[in-house]
């Protein structure tokens, strides 16, 4: 990419990043959408030793950055790339910068660090004069070319940036070494003309790689750049060679320029301000001396920094007066703001599409329907209170808390002949996972397994609600020429009746304050047994009625009942007590190292159509 000497950057311009500073790349990319820049001006990262990529935001979009373990390879896939801006720390600043100084294509170095060794920073400004590469630092927070390039966090929030003028170009070369003081200038230099054109912090150490002087030559040769303003430090001798060259003639645009620290005059001798260099060993090196210097050397130097901003509008003042047009103002494209942020200043809201009313987990504290878990556990709450504020919303009375948990312990397993368990088995045996034989066995749970607790709710709320008797209703589900869910069993009968099923009824009897639709369902067995011993009333029908009496003698509405019926979740109640064997039938099996299940032959009645 040709670029005129004096120009560092420009709006193809792009960088390589040493070191995966995530919010550094974004505001440098979110300030390529505030100029409408057509590309992205990170293109690659280097993180000594990785590789992979980094997701970041070019505007709302999305993008990519790859990472590379080394400079050379970064540079190998981005030969268009001519700047390296260098977060390495101050350990390894040098050895980082010495490898970018090694790639011909980089032309522009930025080091962030603080901190660098004297000697190391004197030999990247030789090696950078003598290679012909601009280095910018050490100790900077860099610059930014308005409407072009950012240099990492220069100019602050994205709201300063905009309020700067800096999201365009105006026609305002400036140069400091302190990086927070440029933002200042950047503003009040908005405020006073068309803007800053580039903004460079050089840095505040002793031996920045380059000079003040440097960049302000830079300017002098830029036909954008109708103005300078230079902000010096005390300390060093810089500032007298920006006055030879306006003296001599080699800066012939206008300078305003002020050296900080004046103050100091009147502080013992030898106190150093922030900067490492920014203390004066001798009187020349002081503030007042070198504004001094400047001003007989030609330059604009107000009478205290208070006029700063006065004399920078002076000067431009005068350059319109001479027939100078201001650029003028470009609105800043809407720069997004990430999602957490708006969120954080109210800024949006979004419908969400998921409620929950039984749990939250997004608190200090697990919330249970409401309770602390540390309540639940403190207080000692049953498993059926658990279920009862996860299932019911509500901590149920200790009759209905009880009864559940009688509920998951008679469910809990019935042998492995049933079908969840045998499905179980076999999956066991077929080497699959736990997860695989739970899986398995739960899928035979239906209408005829397990799955008929809510089916007998359903039907013998339905018989009650419609006011039929156990006559009536066998007849209608007869004419429907369905089987009524919650009756009949394989193997329990009157004469060999099932034990859960007494127990259920003992505790309804001993416990419930009122077991009306248990009741019919009794009466609707005494019925269907005349037909055949083993149309009982089976364990899925027995919890299905007791389930909806227990609503009811809980004070649920008709309306809340009939939800809970309706939802099929009374299911869960034989759901969750046979998982507990299924897990069991699992485990035995892998204790057993079973083998692959094969059904026998002689149990299969093979009734094939004759063959060819
Ligand atoms: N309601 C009405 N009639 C029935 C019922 C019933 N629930 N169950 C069986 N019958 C009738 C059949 O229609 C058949 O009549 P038919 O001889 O006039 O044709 C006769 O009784 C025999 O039917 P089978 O299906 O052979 O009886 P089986 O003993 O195999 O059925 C079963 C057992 C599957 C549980 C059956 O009774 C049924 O489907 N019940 C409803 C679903 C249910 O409640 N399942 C839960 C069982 S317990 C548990 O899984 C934990
Ligand atoms: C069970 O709980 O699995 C049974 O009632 C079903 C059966 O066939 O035993």
């Amino acid at each position: 990419m040709s670029r005129p000497s004096y120009q560092l950057f420009d709006r193809d311009s792009t960088a390589i990043v040493y070191g995966l500073q995530a919010k550094a790349i974004q505001r440098m990319l979110d300030f390529d959408t505030a100029c409408r820049r057509e590309k992205p001006s990170v293109v690659a990262i280097v993180n000594p030793g990785r590789s992979g990529n980094h997701k970041v935001f070019f505007g709302t979009k999305e993008i990519l950055l790859d990472i590379y373990p080394d400079v050379a390879s970064a540079c190998a896939a981005n030969p268009e790339t001519d700047v390296m801006i260098n977060f390495a720390s101050y350990r390894s600043a040098y050895p980082s910068t010495m490898e970018a100084l090694e790639q011909k294509q980089l032309r522009t170095l930025v080091i962030i660090a603080e901190g660098v060794p004297e000697r190391r920073a004197r030999h990247l400004r030789h090696l950078s004069r003598e290679k012909g590469v601009n280095i910018i630092g050490p100790a900077t927070v860099g610059g930014i070319k308005a409407g072009c390039f950012r240099i990492a966090n220069t100019g602050g929030t994205i709201e300063n940036i905009t309020n700067s003028k800096l999201h365009r170009p105006g026609s305002v070369g400036f140069v400091s070494k302190s990086g927070g003081m440029s933002n200042e200038s950047y503003n009040v230099i908005a405020q006073m003309t068309d803007g800053v054109n580039e903004g460079i912090a050089i840095g505040g150490d002793a031996f920045p790689c380059s000079t003040l002087l440097d960049h302000l030559l830079r300017y002098e040769a830029n036909p954008d750049i109708k103005m300078m303003v230079a902000l010096g430090e005390v300390g060093g001798e810089e500032e007298y060679k920006i006055a030879e060259a306006i003296q001599s003639g080699q800066i012939k645009k206008p300078v305003v320029a002020w050296v900080t620290g004046t103050a100091l005059g009147y502080l013992p001798q030898g106190v150093q301000f922030g900067h490492a260099g920014a203390k004066a060993d001798a009187e020349r090196e002081t503030a007042p001396a070198k504004n001094k210097a400047l001003r007989e050397a030609g330059a604009i130097v107000p009478e205290s920094y208070n006029d700063y901003g006065k004399v920078i509008k002076e000067t431009f003042d005068k350059l319109v007066a001479d027939g100078y047009t201001p650029i003028p103002d470009v609105e800043a494209a809407t720069v997004p703001i990430d999602y957490n942020e708006a969120v954080a200043m109210n800024l949006v809201r979004r419908g969400s599409n998921f409620i929950s009313t039984i749990c939250d987990d997004s608190k200090d504290e697990l919330l249970y329907a409401g309770h602390k878990i540390s309540k639940v556990i403190s207080e000692n709450y049953s498993l059926g209170d658990v279920i009862s504020l996860l299932w019911f919303k509500q901590r149920l009375p200790k009759f209905a808390t009880q009864f559940i948990e009688i509920v998951v312990k008679l469910t809990a397993d019935h042998g492995p002949a049933v079908s969840g368990a045998h499905n179980a088995i076999v999956t066991a045996r077929a080497g699959r996972d736990l997860m695989s034989a739970v899986a398995s066995g739960m899928l035979t749970i239906g209408p005829r397994f397990g799955g008929a607790v809510a089916g007998s709710a359903v039907m013998f709320n339905e018989a009650v609600t419609n006011g039929w008797t156990p006559e009536e209703f066998i007849k209608i589900k007869k004419k429907q020429n369905i089987n009524i869910q919650g009756i009949g069993h394989r193997i329990k009968s009157l004469r060999n009746p099932d034990a859960r099923v007494e127990l259920l009824k003992a505790y309804a009897f001993e416990n419930f304050p009122k077991y009306p639709l248990l009741e019919y369902a009794l009466k609707v067995e005494q019925l269907t047994t005349k037909k055949k011993d083993t149309l009982i009333l089976n364990v899925d029908g027995a919890i299905g009625a007791l389930s909806v009496d227990m609503m009811y003698a809980c004070d649920f509405s008709q309306e809340e009942v009939q939800a809970v019926i309706d939802s099929g979740g009374l299911n869960g109640l034989f759901l969750l007590g046979r998982t507990i064997g299924m897990i069991g039938h699992y485990m035995d099996q892998k204790r057993l190292k079973a083998p692959l299940y094969r059904h026998p032959w002689d149990d299969i009645l093979y009734m094939l159509p004759e063959g060819e």
